[in-house]
């Protein structure tokens, strides 16, 4: 696995104190269907939905541009079995996508990066499936 991240890009989300407190967690059940680890709007459905679009195999190699936390990504690569890169600007969501590899045991296929995506860090052909999810 590459090296997670480098600390302090200095990009923070403001929400981050609201995320996983017991009112969250109950607006995230209700609007996305699970507590998935969302800050976006992708549904559980959706994020279903769209990984059959992609047809997402095991053989796959995923990027997820602005991965937050790692929904839907994670999710993806957790249910199909593929390779998954989560590209995302902000250091704190990487670090909790990095914890939620580690706590469903997938860290080995999956790489973390920071960076953005107006300047993606890759050679052409890194990826068979690109996604991104609620970023503009
Ligand atoms: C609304 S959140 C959606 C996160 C996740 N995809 C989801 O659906 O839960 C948008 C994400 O895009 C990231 N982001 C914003 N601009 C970015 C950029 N230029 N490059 C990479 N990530 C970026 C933000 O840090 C944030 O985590």
């Amino acid at each position: 696995m590459d090296a997670p991240f480098e600390a302090n890009s200095g990009f923070e989300h403001s929400c981050d104190d609201v995320l996983d407190t017991p009112a969250h967690l109950s607006v995230e059940r209700e609007v996305i269907g699970a507590n998935v680890g969302a800050n976006g709007y992708t549904t559980l459905d959706q994020a279903g939905e769209l990984g059959r679009l992609v047809h997402l195999q095991r053989e796959d190699r995923l990027l997820d541009i602005g991965a937050g936390r790692g929904w839907p990504g994670l999710y993806l690569a957790e249910q199909s079995g593929c390779e998954a890169t989560l590209l995302e600007i902000s250091d704190s969501d990487l670090r909790q996508s990095l914890g939620r590899a580690e706590r469903t045991n997938i860290t080995a296929r999956c790489s973390f990066v920071r960076g953005t995506a107006t300047a993606l860090p890759f050679r052409s052909k890194s990826f068979d499936v690109l996604i991104h999810a609620d970023v503009l």
